[in-house]
């Protein structure tokens, strides 16, 4: 059972890139696999169904679907957006449903693996309500299922520190505990 740790943004010095990180970290820590990787390597044209219906999805939307299909779960750190998913993420997400083998709907990368979100924001909600999109993007959107379990890291600006730990004892508790429940469910989802 391995899990998949990234960030919907690309930013060099991305909180959310920081809070995957840190994920990544607790979960090596606690003996489950972890890879972290960076939706950089994974650039994709804006969705639009006349390129779709030109050139068909792009090989790094591909790439990504693959790359998704090695792992039992999947962690996602989601910026927030003026309430809600950057753009980025919802790209790749919906790119990724379009890449589909003949009888394929698209959506069985999602439905086959179990995903676990948290979020971290300079402002006071901490990404919550992009939390709350990106469930319902996951779960009713792409037929995903997504554990109850999740950070909302608020002043993420000043939430970290120098060694990418959290400073606040009870919110580091609580991503291990979301790292924890991801690898639980994951090992269940795998079989
Ligand atoms: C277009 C835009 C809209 C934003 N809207 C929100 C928002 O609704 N709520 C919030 O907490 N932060 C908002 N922010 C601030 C982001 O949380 C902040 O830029 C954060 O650092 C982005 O995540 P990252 O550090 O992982 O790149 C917004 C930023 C941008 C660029």
């Amino acid at each position: 059972m391995r899990l998949l740790f990234f960030a919907g943004s690309t930013r060099e010095g991305s909180y959310n890139k920081t809070l995957a990180r840190l994920a990544q970290h607790i979960a090596t820590a606690n003996g489950i696999e972890g890879v972290l990787v960076d939706l950089r390597d994974y650039p994709m044209p804006l969705y639009n169904g006349d390129l779709e219906a030109e050139q068909g999805p792009p090989q790094k939307a591909a790439e990504f679907k693959a790359l998704l299909a090695e792992y039992q779960g999947v962690f996602i750190a989601s910026p927030e957006y003026n309430s809600s998913v950057t753009p980025l993420l919802k790209n790749t997400i919906d790119w990724v449903t379009r890449v589909r083998a003949k009888g394929e709907t698209g959506l069985e990368v999602y439905k086959s693996r179990v995903f676990a979100i948290s979020g971290a924001s300079p402002g006071y909600y901490g990404a919550m309500r992009s939390l709350l999109n990106l469930r319902q993007i996951l779960e009713v959107g792409v037929g995903a299922t997504v554990i109850p379990q999740q950070l909302a890291l608020p002043r993420a600006n000043d939430a970290f520190d120098e060694a990418g730990s959290l400073k606040d004892k009870a919110q580091q508790t609580l991503l291990k505990d979301v790292v924890e429940k991801l690898a639980i469910a994951a090992k269940r989802f795998a079989g």
